[in-house]
């Protein structure tokens, strides 16, 4: 295993560590709803954002270890959005990180509700980490700025309404942004936060964060197009009816999108003193099958 991987491999296990030990609480007459949480935060995903969080307090000069609880908080909040994105009044989704999405399941209303109890057990776990008043207070800023209607939430509004408008760059561009590069923003915010770096270093993780959040999006969109369903654990050919680059732009234009967009992302890097992880992590994205 290379440096890269074997730190990655840290990070993604002390994510699936933290997580596995939420919502366990006995007695539980909400049982179902606890398992339905549970189903799906525990369903394997890279953890892109919890390793983005770590990563970014390390190379700030913090401890790693302290950023675990709001890499988290925001891996519950983005669990929760997928939970949303799949229901059958949004993408309508059967399948997701590789098992029947949570409505299949649960039930519409459930899903419905673990998606809620998610999004609200972030701030939840946000606030009770191990950090002080001052970073709690900036973190939990952070996850609700970006997880509501100026974030996530917002771009979610702009993919359905996208449905029935002209393929516009300027549109689909604020539409990822939002939609996805928001909580990615948010990932690398808090890493910076929770090792109290400085304003250059917070402004190079906005930098980093709104490359890698276009190129991410951008090659999901491709993985659409020329992806294996079950590498990805969710079906392909889903988009046909999306407000995406690859619609305006076909595959090779967007697989380019996705390296100009990377390279800005890791140009950011140079205020770190020791940022090889970040531009590899950065790198593995481009060409990622999952
Ligand atoms: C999928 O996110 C939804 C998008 C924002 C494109 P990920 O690709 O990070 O999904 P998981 O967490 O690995 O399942
Ligand atoms: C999802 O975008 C972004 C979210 C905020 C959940 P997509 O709808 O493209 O994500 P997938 O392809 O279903 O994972
Ligand atoms: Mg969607
Ligand atoms: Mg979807
Ligand atoms: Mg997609």
């Amino acid at each position: 295993m290379s440096e890269f991987q074997e730190q990655l491999q840290q990070y993604v296990d002390a994510a699936e560590r933290f997580l596995n030990q939420q919502f366990v609480w006995e007695p539980a007459p909400q049982k179902t709803l606890l398992d339905s949480m549970r189903y799906s935060l525990l369903a394997g995903g890279k953890r892109l954002r919890p390793v983005l969080t770590m990563e970014f307090c390390r190379a700030a000069g913090g401890d790693w270890q302290k950023a675990v609880p709001f890499g988290c908080a925001l891996e519950m909040i983005h669990t929760y959005s997928l939970i949303h994105d799949d229901l059958p009044c949004m993408d309508n989704d059967d399948f997701r990180r590789g098992r029947p999405t949570n409505h299949k399941v649960y039930g519409e209303a459930m899903a419905v509700l673990a998606g809620d109890a998610l999004l609200t057990a972030a701030f939840e776990t946000a606030a009770a980490a191990d950090a002080a008043p001052a970073v709690l207070a900036k973190n939990v800023a952070i996850l609700a700025g970006c997880a509501g209607a100026r974030g996530m939430v917002g771009g979610q509004v702009l993919d359905l309404e996208g449905e029935n408008r002209p393929l516009e760059a300027d549109y689909i561009h604020q539409l990822q942004q939002m939609k996805t590069g928001a909580l990615l923003r948010a990932a690398c915010l808090m890493g910076v936060t929770t090792a109290g770096g400085s304003p250059e270093m917070v402004q190079a993780a906005a930098e980093y964060a709104d490359g890698v959040g276009l190129a991410f999006q951008i090659r999901d969109d491709i993985l659409d197009v020329i992806g294996d369903a079950e590498k990805l654990g969710k079906a392909t050919g889903m988009d046909e009816h999306k407000n995406t680059f690859v619609r305006l732009y076909g595959v090779d234009r967007c697989q380019k999108m996705v390296e100009e967009e990377t390279d800005r992302a890791v140009a950011a890097l140079s205020v770190f003193p020791t940022p090889e992880f970040l531009r590899d992590l950065a790198h593995w994205l481009v060409r990622r099958d999952h």
